[in-house]
């Protein structure tokens, strides 16, 4: 059994479609905490009424990011997770945690990365006039918003959007792509080599995975 933990600031629906992913698919994961740095973060709700062990790890409380992330850094070493899942996790992440969890920290971010990193993506998506957007799963590093992709799910954007409708668009993909990408990545069918995902085609569990997924309007 692989264990996860998965770290949320608000809403969870990320983690909500994961849940039900491995229970859907009978996937030899655990959930094994869900720890949030909000106390009040509807997530926390979602994992609880699944029998999921929530923690409150509340980053006002710390002096600075370097105090916070040691903490995190402690919380999550007596999981032993497999891997770290950031799930609207809306904190950056010191170097040092990063390199710790190295190869073990997987987040979505809903742009077409290397496009538009940071906050706002799908208002940066219509001021750039770009035609389509979409999401991407990928490793963490020290750098925000990059790492070694895994997955990648495009939208197209209709002229008459905002970024409201762009954002509901999108979020449906990242609810199909990101518990896929992660099974993949525990399952060992995806592997690293030079900083690029290489998908050997076969992992130790079934996971349906598509490293590119089309919305079904521009199939
Ligand atoms: C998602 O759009 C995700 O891509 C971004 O933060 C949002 C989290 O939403 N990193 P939710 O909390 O999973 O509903």
């Amino acid at each position: 059994m692989k264990r996860l933990a998965v770290l949320i600031s608000g809403r969870g629906s990320n983690l909500d479609a994961l849940l039900s992913a491995i229970q859907r698919h009978g996937w030899p994961i655990a959930v094994v905490a869900v720890i949030s740095n909000r106390p009040n973060a509807p997530g926390l709700e979602i994992a609880r009424a699944k029998g999921i062990a929530t923690e409150v790890l509340d980053h006002t409380q710390f002096q600075n990011r370097k105090a916070f992330d040691a903490a995190l850094a402690q919380k999550l070493e007596t999981q032993s997770p497999d891997l770290v899942v950031l799930a609207g996790f809306m904190r950056l992440l010191t170097a040092e945690f990063c390199a710790r969890f190295r190869n073990r920290l997987v987040n979505i971010h809903p742009s077409l990365l290397p496009a538009f990193k940071g906050l706002e993506t799908h208002q940066q998506a219509l001021d750039a006039g770009v035609r389509v957007h979409g999401c991407t799963v990928h490793l963490v590093t020290a750098e925000l918003d990059h790492g070694p992709i895994l997955a990648q799910a495009i939208v197209p954007v209709h002229p008459d959007d905002t970024a409201e409708v762009l954002a509901a668009r999108v979020l449906k993909m990242e609810h199909e792509i990101y518990p896929t990408a992660i099974a993949a990545w525990l399952s060992g069918q995806l592997m690293i080599q030079d900083d690029r995902i290489i998908n050997r085609g076969e992992g130790a569990f079934p996971t349906e995975f598509r490293s590119c997924r089309l919305h079904p309007d521009l199939a």
